[in-house]
């Protein structure tokens, strides 16, 4: 409990350093909409006044390590080559995943809301609508790359901003097997690509070939994700790790070459599997509890994720399969579009969050 509220007032206290300090990161077009703006910002603001009112001492102090990125509040922070420029911290970022699963009949589909703790938290998450996705994300390139899991998640960004008779031809399209896919919704401004990326190296050649373009022409928010064919092919989570490692390089490299427009940067996890519904012999056998827990052990020590001072925001597809459960899946691996709509929302919402930071 303790923990929690010094976790909670921390990360408050970092929310409105974050607001009051114009972070120079102008120039990315998330909060053109002034409703849902308003709307986002009412929530952090709420959070900020409630949590921050009785430690307005501590402010300055966490101020002064919030400026100087060597300096660590935990002393598990990177060295400098690796640090990223600027972190953005916000109160309501660690509830983002408090998700209750529920399914009315053994009929329906299974159902997600967020839990009433983060409403007291202050943190007024939403579904966001297709009309406040498209101001959100107008005028924004989107690029998801990586495995199955991330063309899944780009069919649900395209089931939240298209109409839904669209939407059949341009599926068979996404789901060409190993292809690319690019979309261009021009009334709206919105670019989402997805590039097929199986493995780690592969994510990174794509950041590496973003980082050839002008920091004004990358890519606005970018989501990467893969794990599972390296965990198939190769079996061997030290290696992953250290695939991690590099990929993170170029992630930070990428965000460093560009302080005024840094891409909002996302880490798909890996989805729970279902050891008993794997549909081969030879994912039964390599894809276990045991592997899992150590690809999932290597992808903390990478510090890719924010939560560890990286710089990809986790969106844990581990949490929300498990959440919705063995019902969501037919084959132990891959989840109904429910998952990665929770997985969608959570993005939309944290990006609501981050584009406070233009006050
Ligand atoms: C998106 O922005 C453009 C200007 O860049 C504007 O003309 C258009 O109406 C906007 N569309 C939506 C849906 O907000
Ligand atoms: C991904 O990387 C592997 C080797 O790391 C390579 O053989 C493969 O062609 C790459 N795939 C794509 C789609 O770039
Ligand atoms: C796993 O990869 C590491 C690092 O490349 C290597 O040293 C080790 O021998 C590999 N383990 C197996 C079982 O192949
Ligand atoms: C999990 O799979 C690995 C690799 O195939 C194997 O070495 C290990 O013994 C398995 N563990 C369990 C508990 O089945």
């Amino acid at each position: 409990m303790m923990g929690l509220a010094l976790t909670a007032q921390l990360g408050a206290l970092a929310a409105c350093i974050v607001l009051f300090l114009p972070l120079g990161m102008a120039g990315w077009n998330l909060s053109r909409n002034k409703v849902l703006f308003f709307s986002g910002a009412l929530f952090i603001s709420l959070a900020v006044v409630i949590h921050l009112a009785p430690h307005l001492s501590s402010l300055s102090l966490l101020l002064l390590s919030s400026l100087s990125p060597s300096i660590g509040t935990d002393g598990t922070s990177s060295s400098s080559s690796d640090a990223i420029p600027a972190a953005s911290f916000s109160s309501c970022i660690p509830f983002l995943h408090d998700i209750t699963w529920r399914q009315e009949s053994p009929a329906s589909s299974a159902a997600w809301q967020w839990t009433p703790a983060t409403h007291a938290a202050g943190c007024d998450f939403q579904r966001v609508s297709r009309p406040d996705a498209s101001d959100l994300l107008n005028g924004s390139w989107i690029l998801v790359a990586g495995d199955s899991q991330a063309r899944l998640l780009t069919l649900a960004f395209l089931r939240l901003l298209l109409d839904p008779v669209a939407l059949p031809p341009i599926e068979a399209d996404l789901f060409r097997r190993h292809s690319d896919y690019h979309a261009s919704l021009a009334d709206r401004g919105i670019t989402l690509d997805f590039v097929w990326a199986p493995f780690e190296p592969n994510l990174t050649t794509v950041l590496r070939g973003l980082r050839s373009r002008s920091p004004a022409a990358r890519p606005d928010v970018i989501a990467l994700g893969s794990g599972l064919w390296h965990m198939l092919h190769f079996t061997n989570s030290s290696l992953f790790g250290e695939s991690l490692i590099w990929l993170k390089r170029a992630a930070v490299a990428l965000l460093s070459t560009a302080p005024l427009h840094p891409p909002h940067m996302f880490w798909l996890g890996l989805p729970m599997l279902v050891n008993s519904m794997l549909n081969t012999e030879e994912k039964r056998v390599r894809m276990n509890e045991t592997v899992w827990d150590e690809y999932d052990q290597e992808l903390a020590e990478s510090t890719i994720l924010r939560s560890d001072g990286g710089p990809c925001l986790h969106v844990d597809i581990g949490s929300l399969s498990q959440g919705c459960g063995r019902r969501c899946t037919t084959d132990g691996m891959h989840y109904d579009n429910v998952v990665y709509e929770a997985a969608l929302h959570i993005m939309l919402n944290a990006l609501l969050i981050e584009s406070q930071q233009r006050i």
